[in-house]
């Protein structure tokens, strides 16, 4: 496995392989979740890159940027074991220059709900993403479905700016007691980690809602709230595929998203039915 800092080597390196390339974005302090995107993209292409960058336009103003888990050499040691061939790890300087052109989410989308807390995250993450993309110029990239949000402003940026890269969409990793994998779930204290449950228990009340025939979009969200209480609810949607509100859940295109704060951690989880 490479371990390779700087752009233009990258770049270099990449046209000489003429393989299929699979490319998994990350900002390190890898889990479970992040490894069954590696494992799929070494399941589909027989060359895999993956980057670890923690992007600083994502972060806003107050969020913690500096307090982000970094875990290099851990990382790199993960990558290795799963057989990546190729880690990108670029300082700031590599990616942003000072005076820059960015990419800007679009009005709706990418406005709502982690959009409408965090606003300017998401022209961070099209930012980077476009940029990683231009520099390793992948076949396939792979993302996960827990963060549903982000998946699709992503695949709306690779359709409406004709880039040459096929998103694979890569399902949600849990914990065996259902919680989603996140790197913030190391923030939650025992007690916090059983609360954090609710999330995902809402979730699940959500599909067998539908075995009982229940599809209206209201009446789902009242049992889940009844399921999260006390946790403070950032948002629970239910939204088609194209991330528009829907009245009653149409079965293959409906994800059910929730955010919750649990103590201090805020926690993101979706189902999609
Ligand atoms: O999901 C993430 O880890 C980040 O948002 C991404 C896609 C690597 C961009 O920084």
């Amino acid at each position: 496995m490479k371990i390779i800092s700087d752009v233009n080597e990258l770049k270099t390196y990449l046209k000489t392989q003429k393989k299929t390339i699979g490319f998994v974005p990350t900002m390190g302090a890898l889990h479970d979740g992040h490894l069954s995107l590696i494992k799929e993209a070494k399941k589909g292409c027989e060359f895999v890159v993956v980057s670890i960058f923690v992007n600083p336009t994502q972060f806003l103003a107050g969020e913690d940027l500096d307090k982000y888990p970094s875990r290099n050499d851990a990382d790199i040691k993960i990558c290795s074991f799963a057989g990546v061939d190729v880690v990108f790890l670029p300082q700031r300087e590599d990616i942003y220059s000072s005076d820059e052109v960015s990419i800007k989410s679009p009005n709706v989308r990418g406005f709502v709900l982690e959009g409408a807390t965090r606003p300017g995250h998401f022209d961070g993450v099209l930012t980077v993403v476009n940029k990683l993309f231009n520099i390793v110029n992948p076949d396939y990239a792979y993302f996960g479905k827990k963060d549903a949000q982000q998946l699709n402003l992503i695949s709306l940026m690779v359709k409406q700016l004709f880039l040459d890269v096929i998103i694979i969409p890569v399902d949600t990793v849990r914990e065996s007691d259902g919680l989603a994998l996140s790197s913030r779930n190391i923030y939650l204290s025992k007690e916090e980690r059983l609360e954090a449950l609710k999330i995902s228990r809402s979730l699940h009340e959500a599909s067998k809602m539908l075995q009982k025939n229940i599809y209206n979009s209201k009446e789902v969200k009242i049992e889940m709230k009844k399921i999260l209480a006390p946790l403070e609810i950032g948002y629970i949607e239910i939204l088609n595929r194209d991330f528009e509100m829907i009245k009653s859940i149409e079965v293959g295109n409906t994800i059910v998203l929730v955010e919750a704060l649990v103590g201090s951690t805020r926690l993101l989880d979706n189902i999609w039915l």
